[in-house]
């Protein structure tokens, strides 16, 4: 196994960051709850403590054996972690003057201590914290204040332990990556090994071992994470993996079609199933979004099943589940709020096993990984597409017209969008998370076409720009864009005569209407 970093999650909402930024360093991170340290566990070469919403004093603050890790290998702790060894170790926490919240400047820096080298005078860090550390415990000196924060950051004389009270894995701690590049390269030993070739190669070996000559079944969906595991398998077994994409007629534009052939270009033995009129006939008169949801859910396992139940010797069944599906969450009262989900309703009687190549990548390592084998760009720079597809962007009740309609505006918008190339030479489509048009089929307007009237339906334009999808903005797409967009939208696609933008973020909003 490789050397890895282990990041103990006291419930911040920064720790999934902290474990990316641990990746950018090529090196391999897990991700844990605070009490789970892998005890015993000779590939840890360091421990990183997030933040958490508790203060130390709270009766329900989470709390670790430090003697698990300390003085065994390098520590860092952030935030909560600063103060948590600050408490434990005899040191004060206090209830902070004033919040320390946002950003500050490092007033003096120790430079020559291994953690901030290279970390300038001046240099810009973002706090977050309502208590703050007013005394270090025995053999703890300061390596870092700020104006407001006389313990910044500090180091142990006695064990290789270090602590910073602001978040150094934020995009506003200026130097912060530089910071954790101290820590994970030069005082743990990264060798930097984790990249995505490596990571293709050990994978295709391992996948081989555990594989054997056994065949595989795998359901694709056109996005990113199914596609990369579907190639990344075909690379590992070849012809003994069989692909199923199913067609709920929910699909966008043509998108059954093309994504058929790219797959069949990428070399993969894929299966087609066309199962909409089934779909659209379950979904008939259906408006109410859960109950949308629930039957194309059930008749999707229910056709994958069938298909996958004529391939008798399959053993396994491939998921491109990645990390961020797999990270338990916690909750303030430390319970799992997320926990791996389970495969949905497959037959006992196939007996297969689950295989998940890629459960230890964030997105974007999926994407290079994507990259690694060869896959056409486009393809890896998909935005995410809702399982449920277009049924979930059609509010009323669903029918092939008004997938028609909608899915006609959605590919107006979308190709305007692959093709408009912003003042950075980057496409708008590569800035945006993820877009589509929504068709408020219950709706009608008046308007004006000609010396016609019209009272025809109206479609809003969604784009969020985000990282996760658990917090999203609305883009700002530019003028002319959006002006060229509603315009061909309404000349060309019949049952249209209105255009609107979506400006609504996330929370309170959500990415879907449904
Ligand atoms: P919301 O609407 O909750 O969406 O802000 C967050 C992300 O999840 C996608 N999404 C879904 N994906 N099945 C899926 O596979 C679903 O039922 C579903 N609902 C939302 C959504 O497109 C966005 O990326």
């Amino acid at each position: 196994m490789p050397q890895k970093i282990i990041i103990l999650d006291f419930g911040s909402q920064t720790t999934q960051l902290i474990g990316r930024r641990v990746r950018e360093l090529d090196t391999f991170c897990e991700i844990l709850p605070y009490n789970k340290y892998p005890v015993g566990d000779a590939d840890v070469i360091g421990v990183i403590l997030s933040g958490s919403p508790f203060s130390v004093h709270d009766p329900d603050a989470f709390q670790v054996d430090l003697s698990q890790f300390v003085g065994r290998v390098p520590v860092l702790g952030i935030c909560y972690g600063a103060q948590y060894m600050a408490h434990r170790g005899g040191g004060l926490v206090e209830k902070a003057g004033s919040r320390e919240y946002g950003r500050a400047l490092l007033t003096s820096v120790d430079t020559t201590n291994p953690l901030l080298r290279g970390i300038e005078r001046g240099s810009q860090v973002w706090m977050s914290h309502g208590d703050t550390i007013t005394a270090l415990p025995a053999g703890c000196h300061a390596i870092a204040s700020t104006a407001d924060v006389r313990f910044a950051a500090y180091a142990s004389d006695t064990a290789p332990l270090w602590a910073v009270q602001f978040h150094p894995e934020v995009f506003h701690s200026l130097q912060g990556t530089q910071l954790l590049r101290n820590f994970v390269v030069d005082i743990c030993g990264s060798r930097q090994q984790w990249s995505a070739a490596s990571f293709v190669e050990t994978t295709v070996e391992q996948l081989r071992q555990q594989l054997g000559q056994d065949r595989v079944i795998l359901g694709l969906s056109g996005g990113v994470d199914s596609s990369v595991c579907a190639v990344l398998l075909n690379r590992a077994i070849g012809d003994r993996l069989t692909c199923i994409f199913v067609d709920h007629g929910m699909l966008r534009k043509d998108e059954f079609s093309k994504v058929m052939a790219a797959y069949q270009g990428l070399g993969l033995n894929v299966r087609g199933v066309d199962a909409s009129e089934r779909f659209f006939a379950h979904l008939a008169g259906v408006t109410d979004p859960e109950q949308k949801r629930k039957i194309i859910g059930r008749d999707f396992v229910e056709v994958f099943n069938a298909e996958a139940a004529k391939i008798t010797d399959a053993r396994w069944l491939a998921q491109g589940t990645i990390y961020p599906d797999r990270i338990e969450s916690l909750n303030i009262t430390g319970k799992v709020i997320k926990s791996h989900h389970n495969v949905g309703g497959l037959p006992k009687e196939m007996h297969l096993q689950l295989c998940e190549p890629l459960q230890w990548l964030f997105k974007d390592e999926v994407r290079r990984v994507g990259r690694e084998l060869g896959m056409p760009e486009r393809l890896i720079k998909r935005h995410p597409f809702p399982g449920p597809g277009l049924a979930v962007r059609i509010l009323g009740d669903i029918t092939p017209e008004r997938v028609r309609i909608l899915q006609e505006a959605d590919d107006i918008y979308i190709e305007a969008m692959l093709h408009y190339r912003c003042p950075d030479g980057e496409m708008l489509y590569d800035k945006v998370w993820q877009a589509g048009a929504i068709l408020l089929a219950d709706v009608r307007s008046v308007g004006v076409m000609g010396d016609e009237r019209t009272y025809e339906h109206p479609v809003a334009l969604r784009a969020v720009t985000s990282t996760d999808a658990m917090t999203a903005d609305w883009a700002h797409l530019p003028y002319d864009f959006l002006a060229r967009v509603s315009n061909d939208i309404i000349n060309k696609v019949r049952g249209v005569n209105r255009v609107c933008y979506d400006i609504s973020s996330k929370p309170p909003a959500t990415i879907e209407w449904e």
